[in-house]
């Protein structure tokens, strides 16, 4: 099948969270099955500075409002993998920013209309390279659009080739809202703005676009795409997805082993593997050395790799932080984003040196150091579509430490001393004193360490690899083009 993929971040291009762990590997192994994919994305300052080989495909000429915006379409011209071809938007006014998004915690204020630019430019593309595709696969509220084009403006593309369009949904809270002033930016029918489409409470709401026009949606967990029907978790949408729930469907990601593994991974070093674990000890040094705790090797490290926002459970964890002599452990945090969250951390870290940790910024290095260094993982989300660290944390023999939601829920199981089973940590009501509960279950359990060793060997031997997504995939795609194959069982 041809595939494209429209997505606003993959690595190795320019990340800042999970989506673009997911757009990086899941074409790859899609790729591997036979499939053609052709991924678009916006050529962001950030990859503009990595003098990649890129040939310039087309122009075009993007209508937006009154406006006529040039872009130009670049491809890279060496392929980063067999069967996928990458191509580049390039409207520097739009993409050639310092941040993908805004500054961390912040939007850039017009992020609507770069967006609304970005969905119709791979539209007009589409068009003047004369691309085949058969399924059309936006993510997120980026490129909501673009299945509501499909239906509409563009849909002379759809009909004629009986293409069919998926929207992944990797995060419900974060929905594209804009004012309705912009709405003629999209060039679509003020009919289009209703209650039962692209309007919510009166705003632009270009998530919800993608949730009424796609031909089919899914999440990244089989447990998000259910929480996400009720109003805990539907962000106000739950009404919406109910109409559709149907047609939506759940897929857990998966881990690229080739750089999250500890056998290979570049950044660490010495390599451990199950077996031969001495590796690990030494990383825990160097951690430790690296984020200025004292190197005490018996005392459990907890470890947190997280974007700074209320949606990873940070009000949960600055309290257990207040009760920090409770913990016999030290803990480490790396993440940026909310300005008020990073100050918080760094009071605690200040107040207490020998325990605690903080590193502001994004270091994807120390992010593969820490998953080597920590022995347990903390992620007490308050919500989570899917996670991918606590994946990560499994294969380096660092035990997750999760609440019970989303893809949390789905990949974790509680560790069950009397029959040895179970990978990690997990509990369920979102308090601190459960998180503090659990984690002192966790603390108690790494003072037997023929138990713990249990523990942590069950992790390493679970397997998320991308081939198993890309299965379930492949599956949909053929479901939604009514092609042969094993129906996707409804979760
Ligand atoms: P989300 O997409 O909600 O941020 P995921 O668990 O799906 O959560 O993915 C987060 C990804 O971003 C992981 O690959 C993680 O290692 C990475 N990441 C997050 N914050 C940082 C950081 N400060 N430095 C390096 N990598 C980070
Ligand atoms: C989102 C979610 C995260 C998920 C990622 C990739 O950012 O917050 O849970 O793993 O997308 O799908």
């Amino acid at each position: 099948m041809n595939i494209l993929f429209a997505v606003s971040e993959a690595e190795p291009y320019a990340k800042t969270g999970g989506l673009a762990d997911v757009a990086g590997n899941l074409p790859r192994a899609l790729a591997e099955r036979g499939h053609h994919l052709t991924l678009f994305l916006p050529f962001y300052q950030e990859i503009r500075r990595q003098d990649l080989a890129l040939d310039e495909v087309s122009r075009i000429t993007v209508p937006l409002g009154t406006e006529a915006v040039p872009g130009v379409v670049l491809e890279k011209i060496e392929p980063d993998f067999p069967g996928c071809r990458t191509f580049f938007i390039r409207q520097d006014d739009f993409f050639d920013r310092p941040h993908l998004y805004g500054p961390p915690g912040e939007e850039y204020p017009d992020n609507g209309r770069r967006f609304i630019f970005f969905c119709r430019a791979i539209l007009e593309a589409v068009g003047r390279l004369g691309l085949e595709v058969d399924i059309y696969h936006a993510h997120d509220w980026q490129t909501a659009l673009l299945p509501v084009y499909l239906k509409t403006l563009y849909r002379n593309l759809s009909t004629a080739s009986g293409a069919v369009s998926l929207f992944t949904i990797h995060n419900l809270g974060y929905q594209g809202i804009q004012e309705k002033e912009i709405f003629p930016l999209t060039g679509l029918d003020w009919s289009e703005f209703t209650y039962e489409k692209l309007e919510y409470y009166d705003q632009l709401n270009l998530l919800k676009g993608g949730l009424v026009y796609a031909d089919t949606l899914n999440t990244v967990s089989p447990t998000y795409s259910r929480e996400i029907l009720e109003p805990e978790f539907g962000f106000g949408l739950e009404g919406v997805l109910q109409q559709r729930r149907n047609d939506l469907f759940g897929i857990l990601n998966g881990v690229d082993y080739n750089v999250w593994d500890p056998a290979v991974d570049p950044y660490i070093s010495p390599h451990y593997r199950i077996g031969r674990m001495s590796g690990k000890k030494r990383c825990k040094e160097k951690l430790l050395r690296a984020c200025g705790l004292p190197v005490m090797n018996a005392r459990p490290l907890v470890g947190m790799v997280s974007r700074l926002v209320n949606q990873k459970g940070f009000d949960l964890i600055l309290e257990l932080l207040d009760a920090i002599d409770r913990f016999d452990c030290a803990f480490f945090f790396l993440g940026t984003g909310e300005k008020e969250i990073e100050k918080r951390l760094a009071d605690r870290a200040r107040a207490c040196p020998e325990k605690i940790s903080f590193i502001c910024g994004y270091d994807n290095r120390l992010a593969h150091q820490l998953e080597a260094g920590a022995d347990i993982f903390l992620m007490p989300s308050a919500y989570e579509p899917c996670g991918l660290n606590q994946m990560y944390s499994l294969r380096y023999g660092t035990v997750p430490l999760v609440r019970a939601v989303g893809g949390l829920n789905d990949s974790i199981t509680d560790f069950n001393p009397a029959t040895g089973r179970g990978n990690g940590f997990k509990f369920s009501p979102y308090t601190t004193e459960a998180l503090a509960a659990t984690l002192e279950r966790a603390l108690a359990l790494y003072r037997k360490p023929r138990l713990w060793w249990k523990l942590r060997g069950n992790g390493m031997r679970c397997d998320f690899s991308w081939a198993a997504s890309a299965r379930q995939y492949e599956e949909l795609y053929r479901q939604m083009k009514s092609l042969p194959g094993r129906p996707v069982e409804k979760q």
